[in-house]
């Protein structure tokens, strides 16, 4: 069979290369020195906060007061006890493992480096303006809230119904979590959600393959994401890290539970309360890692600025208004390495 061609301004992606033998990585994706993960700088095999949801029913107060801490202090924390069944998680990970394997033509008909389309095939970020790629390939499925119905891949078979399932219960989760971050703000549990409007989600399916120099590449840059909430499932494979400081810290998952992180509107909205958290990811030498994750995000005509209940004389707003459809569009548009919310703050 002829080899799959693409055209001059697409990539095909890392899998493509690791299943046709690579054996020394490409110049493109080596991070000059400056980019590199350092390793006197990484904290190995920390335990981020750790929140049992069963807690939400036995003590709700306790529990919003935790999930507080969490946000404030690390801005990212893993859930236990969230209520979605095992099987859904497993089903969802065996479903994006057959669409990963695809023939590279079938996925190929996904390809874009827009981010408002319904379904993306992509590899790195932006590959037409990066000086250095990730090592990583996405789908990434953008649920509009003026979409009638979403245009699932056909193939493979199982992955529609797989894929909703998913969804709808991560979807779920997001909505309790905003709750209880409202009320840990001493807002009305719907603020948050109001705040969003008619809230939209971005599901992200990253595939890391085994790269054959880990220590010269990396699976994605260090960033803070641009939404409201991030639910994030991973294997246990590891290589996610987050960034306190000056240091890098290892996390290290629990099975079968979810990493949930603070993304910049949420800092945003709570004037500087809830931390958006930097985080990156390693690759390995001989694993393929898969990450699932769910942004869910403020709808796009939505504009985000600090909440009127966290602004007075001593407190001004640390950040300017935004339409979130243009801060979405720069982090994409324009590649950013490092906290995007900084860029919106006044001072
Ligand atoms: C992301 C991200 C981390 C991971 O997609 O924004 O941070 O573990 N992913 O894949
Ligand atoms: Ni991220």
């Amino acid at each position: 069979m002829p080899s799959f061609v693409a055209n001059a301004n697409q990539h095909t992606g890392v899998k493509a290369l690791m299943d046709n033998g690579l054996v020394t990585i490409p110049g493109r994706y080596i991070k000059p020195p400056s980019h590199r993960a350092v390793k006197h700088l990484i904290v190995p095999g920390v335990e981020i906060p750790v929140i049992d949801m069963a807690a939400l029913e036995s003590d709700r107060e306790e529990f919003v007061q935790t999930l507080c801490m969490a946000s404030s202090e690390w801005g990212i924390f893993q859930v236990i006890n969230h209520g979605i069944p095992v099987e859904t998680m497993q089903g969802m990970v065996y479903g994006v493992l057959e669409l990963f394997d695809l023939p590279i033509e079938e996925k190929m008909k996904y390809y874009t480096e827009e981010v408002f389309v319904p379904v993306r095939y992509c590899t790195s970020m932006t590959p037409s303006q990066e000086t250095h790629m990730e090592w990583h390939d996405h789908f990434q499925h953008y649920f509009s809230n003026r979409e009638k119905e979403h245009p699932w891949p056909e193939k493979p078979a199982c992955y529609r119904r797989l894929a909703s399932s998913y969804v709808s219960s991560v979807k779920h989760l997001s909505q309790t979590l905003l709750s209880a971050l409202s009320e840990g703000l001493g807002l009305d549990s719907n603020c948050l959600a109001k705040s969003f409007g008619d809230s939209e989600m971005i599901l992200r399916s990253n595939y890391y393959p085994p790269c054959p120099n880990p220590d010269l590449a990396l699976g994605m840059n260090g960033h803070t994401d641009s939404g409201g909430l991030t639910i994030l499932f991973e294997d246990q494979v590891g290589g996610l890290q987050a960034r306190k400081g000056d240091l890098w810290y290892d996390l290290k998952p629990i099975k079968n539970a979810f990493i949930v992180n603070i993304a910049d509107q949420l800092q945003i909205l709570s004037n500087g309360k809830y931390k958006s958290i930097e985080h990156r990811v390693l690759v390995q030498p001989d694993q393929t890692r898969l990450s699932i994750v769910a942004f869910c995000n403020p709808s796009r005509d939505v504009v985000i600025g600090p909440l009127p209940e966290f602004i007075d004389q001593q407190n001004p707003p640390l950040y300017r208004s935004t339409l979130y459809e243009e801060h979405i569009t720069n982090v994409y548009t324009k590649y950013l390495d490092g906290k995007h919310s900084q860029k919106l703050q006044i001072n």
